[in-house]
């Protein structure tokens, strides 16, 4: 099983949960590749006018962790974007999780995580799991040990072939 993890990330912390990952995986003797989805200049409203700078490939996974932030209560946009652009995800087995600052529950993360999930799912994709990384306050790392020990568990029970 080939695992790619695709994160956009605009200050960091999506892209660091996400090195975290890939390292847990590969202490479980996975092969693991990580790819930025990055855009050139500030990102507009209208996502058809997003100009990507990287848009790494889906075909060569069978299993794909996508990961971006939330802004603004929702999916980063160009996350967004990223996603509606994939022709097709038949066959493949897709994680998404998402990082955001605040910790109370109406500030986007289910919205942003379930968005992914709902892209992903009608492009043919298997959704095996979801997570959602708090970055505020003293709880930050126990949030991202939750997030990671879910789909790396999840992860673990897929075939190695
Ligand atoms: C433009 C913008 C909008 C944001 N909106 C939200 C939000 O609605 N809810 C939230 O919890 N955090 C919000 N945040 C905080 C980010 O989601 C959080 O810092 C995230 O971990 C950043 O990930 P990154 O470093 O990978 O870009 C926002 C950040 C930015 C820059």
């Amino acid at each position: 099983m080939k695992i790619g993890i695709i994160v956009y990330s605009q200050t960091g912390n999506t892209y660091e949960t996400a090195r975290r990952l890939k390292e847990r995986l590969e202490k479980d003797s996975r092969i693991v590749k990580l790819e930025q989805v990055t855009s050139i200049g500030k990102t507009p409203a209208n996502i058809a006018a997003i100009k990507f700078d990287n848009l790494p490939k889906v075909e060569p996974y069978d299993l794909i962790v996508f990961a971006a932030p939330v802004q603004a209560f929702t999916l980063a946009l160009v996350m967004k974007a990223y996603l509606e652009q994939i022709q097709s995800l038949q066959g493949k087995k897709v994680a998404c999780f998402v990082t955001k600052r605040l910790a109370s529950k109406w500030t986007g993360g289910n919205n942003a995580v379930n968005t992914m999930a709902k892209i992903c799912a009608a492009k043919g994709a298997s959704i095996i799991g979801r997570g959602i990384v708090v970055w505020a306050g003293r709880k930050r790392q126990q949030s991202i040990a939750t997030c990671l020990d879910s789909l790396t568990n999840i992860i673990s029970k897929t075939p190695r072939a």
